[in-house]
């Protein structure tokens, strides 16, 4: 085996230790993987945040292979296929009143990227090209790229790459253990941490700044919540100061929150959304920005045979990309699923916050079908406890993540009550384990 297994090198994995002791997946199909061997794994994060309907769901599988047979690409630049249209458009309406434009890229992290840009070119089309800085968060995550990484706030991901992208600055984070451990939903403390942005402001002038991005709740770097009050705090603060509020909804979009975007469900309209995963139930890679259409607008001048945003990708809007976001959308309108996770809060929100008093367990983060359990580090071994666990959960069938010691779940949005309460016992045994 472990010969055959040479020549892949894994992202974002511990290569040597992983070829030692391989975790295949050979099979899915709604809340559950298979190994090759037969057993049943119970996925707890929705493959990595993005199986929102569930696994292998007939009518995305079925648009799939019927479009592969039908239209298998067609080039987006200069031409189109319908069903981009349709999905534009689906988006859109699913999108906060006002946010009715979207370009389609292939990940979240190329969201990013193009969000970024948008900015940057939007201000510079409405005559304000000093607007170039950008402002990101501390503990943000916003994909691989150069632009996603100077903007995000996660060392690990920043410390290898050399000085990243010129004129980013960072607000703080959010995250405030010392008031906040244990807040079921919301944290009550820290919407006064928005007023970060002013001393960016204070330091640059706000005619330097073109955007700040954030992430709703920030997943990657730990399950991270918006204090009561902070984003509609941001979101005042950009408005004083013509800065351009982007929202990264590639995890929190599609449902995790309990409405199609956390927009929504904090009562926050940003200027940009990013978004991916959930758009085509991860069956095929596709990420997009929504933007106002006062964004799009403003590039809409000059000769009309003129290309206007010069920005692109060969598989923007792929034409099997967007037949099972289209299938996707309408296996979510079938089953509400974009609403599910209301009624599903309550009952996640009291399993995950069970675990509060096992051994190591420093605090719990919870939102909509989004849990964060916070494990004090082993001595001298960050990370490790949590892997462990991580580990252990794998051999007992559930399969979770782990971002440093903190473990991260997010199941998909079909998930039944006994599913979640298998999921939590398991995970509270594996925690048992590690003390
Ligand atoms: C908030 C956020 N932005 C961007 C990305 C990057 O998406 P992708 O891995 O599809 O490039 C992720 C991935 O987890 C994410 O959580």
């Amino acid at each position: 085996m472990a010969e055959r297994m040479d020549a892949y090198w894994m992202p974002f994995t511990a290569n040597r230790q992983f070829k030692k002791a391989p975790r295949l997946l050979a099979r899915s199909e709604g809340m559950y993987f298979w190994t090759p061997e037969g057993r049943q794994i119970l996925d707890g994060v929705a493959g990595l945040w993005c199986v929102n309907a569930g696994h292998a769901r007939p009518k995305i599988v079925q648009a799939i292979a019927q479009q592969a047979g039908e239209l298998d690409y067609a080039p987006p630049f200069q031409m189109a296929h319908p069903k981009a249209f349709a999905l534009a458009e689906q988006l859109a309406a699913l999108s906060p009143a006002g946010m009715n434009k979207v370009f389609f890229t292939n990940s979240g992290s190329e969201a990013v990227e193009t969000a970024l840009k948008m900015a940057i070119a939007y201000h510079r089309v409405r005559g304000e090209a000093s607007r170039t800085r950008l402002i990101g968060r501390e503990r943000g995550y916003h994909g691989v790229n150069f632009g996603g990484i100077s903007v995000g706030g996660m060392v690990a991901n920043r410390k290898m790459f050399g000085t990243l992208l010129a004129g980013v600055d960072h607000i703080r984070h959010t995250h405030d253990p010392a008031r906040n451990a244990f807040s079921v939903g919301q944290p009550e403390h820290g919407a006064e941490l928005a007023d970060d942005l002013e001393r960016l402001v204070a330091l640059h002038d706000a005619s330097t700044i073109a955007a700040v991005i954030v992430e709703p709740i920030s997943g990657s770097s730990g399950v991270l919540l918006p204090p009561k009050g902070y984003l509609e705090r941001l979101r005042a603060i950009c408005d004083k100061h013509g800065i351009l509020l982007i929202f990264d909804e590639v995890i929190t979009g599609f449902g995790r929150t309990g409405n199609p975007f956390a927009a929504q469900t904090f009562g926050v309209t940003p200027d940009m959304i990013t978004a991916a995963k959930g758009i085509t139930n991860g069956a095929v890679p596709m990420g997009a920005v929504i933007c106002q259409q006062k964004i799009h607008d403003v590039f809409m001048q000059g000769p009309e045979h003129l290309i206007e945003f010069f920005h692109g990708y060969t598989y923007s809007a792929h034409p099997l990309a967007c037949a099972a976001g289209l299938a996707t959308l309408e296996t979510y309108a079938d089953e509400g699923l974009l609403t599910r996770a209301q009624p599903m809060a309550g009952t996640f929100a009291d399993a995950v916050h069970s675990l509060k008093g096992l051994p190591n367990v420093i605090d719990i983060r919870n939102f909509g079908l989004v849990g964060g359990i916070e494990l004090a580090p082993l001595p001298g071994e960050p990370a490790k406890r949590a892997f462990n666990v991580f580990l252990e959960c794998w051999e007992q069938g559930v399969l979770i993540r782990t971002t440093g010691d903190t473990i991260a779940l997010s199941p998909p949005l079909i998930i039944e009550k006994s599913q979640i309460e298998r999921i939590v016992d398991v995970v509270g045994k594996a925690i048992r384990k590690n003390a």
